[in-house]
């Protein structure tokens, strides 16, 4: 006999109200107890596809059957009382509640924040915390705690409402290598507890080790589904891009020429009064790529934001082509060819409710070439330039004119690329350049940093993804707490040592 699959999507179409049919009939179904993994580039559909699962969206046509039975669901307190629950890519926590309400909050129907029930609550997530091995302080603000904690909490709220199926998207995206290891040791539990998940990755080896099938989705339609233990992630690349993709980087050598940005003894000071970055001393030169790595939160963003003007350093000196530009506006260091790829592309890159024209010539809007008389833009100069790198960089917008909040995150991305490096800079800062990016468009990233490198620009590039740093630095830094545990060319140390220099211990202490 046929087991009934717990999920069964039929023929799901989504049209969103301006006419972009992000799915176009797809058919979709889960096993009880499986981990499975849904894979396909930017723009495909996959949040899409999993918002009419959780019942933010509703879908234009088609069926969904939960345990073999119909099922139409208005909200997602309708899916929740199904059992299926959704993490998001972007989180949805109150910032200002600690983690013990944000968790039980919109459970008040159920009498939940009377006194007593706010202590039952809190006992039954300590149990749940203490079988899983995932902890999280339950009295603290979430504004305090860093993003992978803030994970957690969403995760812990999906759990305390007894989910049995659990949509994770892109729960990686945000988190250092070691909380995604804890991650995966807790999606094996939940698995062998016999729930169900649904993991949403643009990394291929983390759907090849932690799922158990896979399904692709392109361009809205399924292109298939296959058991990860008969897959490889060349064949999940060519399913998800109709087409190879090179996984490695071609990056020919090059002898580096003088340096563009040096770092003299700096000292950053964090939000909170640490000394973030503590003496920091190092040069990016012309045609080189020099990468930081290091766990997140170990001085990168602060060292980043001093090099990009947007927090005054302590002590010490930039100097950007022989000029001191310590302490300077972001607009006058853009204008000595710095250029800024930042981390967090819907705080800092993008401004979401303006156009996809408007944010490609952000902060280029002043330039000769897009003025039609002094203090007046060029609008068809800049639609055309638009027009450009959409092609370019092969970036999927419903237009020049959509919002570009209408663009998968991915997009978005290259969008912010696209224009950085529009700006014909000599110094490219790219902070986690490939984040939330399909493999395609992230090979497209990473040999566009190389092809800058090899014109003669210096890029500095801060990943907390190590393969990306070691495939594109010519040397590298370690950073751990406001400091350089040692300064390597990729190919002098091991993958461990490095992990042992990102734990804080220093190269030469290494071989002793
Ligand atoms: N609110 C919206 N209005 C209009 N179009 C949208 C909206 N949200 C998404 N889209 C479009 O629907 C398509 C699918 O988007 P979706 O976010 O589901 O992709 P995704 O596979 O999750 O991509 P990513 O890997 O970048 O997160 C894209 O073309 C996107 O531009
Ligand atoms: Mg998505």
């Amino acid at each position: 006999m046929k087991e009934v699959p717990i999920i069964e999507m039929k023929g799901i179409v989504k049209v969103y109200p301006d006419g972009t049919k992000a799915l176009k009939g797809v058919d979709f179904s889960v096993k009880q107890g499986e981990i499975h993994g849904l894979l396909g580039e930017n723009g495909a559909g996959k949040t899409t596809l999993m918002k009419i699962l959780s019942g933010m969206l509703h879908p234009t046509e088609g069926k969904i059957y939960v345990r073999g039975k119909e099922v139409r669901f208005k909200s997602p307190a309708d899916a929740l009382a199904n059992g299926i629950g959704m993490v998001h890519q972007h989180f949805t926590l109150v910032e200002v509640f600690d983690a013990l309400h944000n968790i039980i909050l919109g459970m008040e129907g159920h009498g939940l924040l009377s006194k007593i029930n706010v202590d039952k609550a809190r006992e039954k997530l300590k149990k749940l915390m203490e079988d899983l091995n995932f902890r999280v302080p339950l009295d603290v603000p979430v504004e305090d705690l860093p993003v992978g904690v803030q994970q957690r909490i969403e995760i812990l709220k999906m759990l305390f409402r007894d989910v049995d199926v659990l949509i994770l998207d892109e729960p990686t995206a945000v988190l250092t290598p070691i909380e995604v290891e804890e991650l995966f040791a807790v999606l094996r539990k939940l698995k062998a507890e016999g729930k169900t998940i649904i993991f949403i990755s643009h990394k291929l080896n983390e759907v090849m080790e932690l799922t158990d099938r896979v399904t692709v989705l392109r361009k809205g339609e399924v292109v298939g589904t296959v058991k990860t233990s008969e897959a490889t992630p060349q064949l999940l690349a060519r399913m998800m891009v109709g087409r190879d993709v090179v996984l490695r980087i071609q990056k020919p050598p090059k002898e580096p020429g003088e340096p563009i940005l040096r770092i003299e003894n700096l000292w950053v000071k964090g939000d909170r009064g640490e000394d973030a970055v503590k003496d920091l001393a190092f040069e990016v030169r012309a045609g080189e790529i020099f990468g930081i790595a290091g766990v997140e939160g170990n001085g990168q963003t602060e060292l980043i934001e001093a090099i990009t003007g947007l927090r005054r350093p302590e002590k010490g000196r930039i100097i950007l082509n022989d000029r001191d530009i310590t302490g300077r506006p972001p607009k006058e260091l853009y204008d000595a060819g710095m250029a800024h790829i930042p981390e967090d592309r819907t705080r800092m890159g993008l401004i979401l409710d303006m156009t996809v024209t408007e944010n490609a010539i952000l902060g280029l809007q002043w330039r000769k070439e897009f003025q039609r008389w002094v203090g007046t833009v060029d609008w068809g100069k800049a639609k055309r330039h638009t027009e450009m790198l959409i092609n370019e960089f092969e970036i999927v917008a419903p237009g020049v004119d959509a919002p570009v909040k209408s663009l998968s995150g991915g997009n978005q991305q290259k969008l912010i690329v696209a224009r950085e490096v529009s700006k014909k800079p000599v110094l490219i800062i790219a902070s986690q350049p490939t984040r939330g990016v399909d493999v395609a468009s992230t090979e497209y990233i990473r040999n566009y940093l190389v092809k800058l490198r090899n014109e003669g620009k210096a890029v500095l590039l801060v990943s907390a993804d190590l393969d990306e740093i070691l495939q594109l630095s010519d040397r590298m830094g370690i950073m751990y707490e406001g400091e350089f545990m040692g300064i390597v060319k990729p190919e002098e140390v091991t993958t461990e040592e490095i992990g042992m220099m990102m734990g804080g211990i220093k190269y030469e202490e290494l071989n002793k």
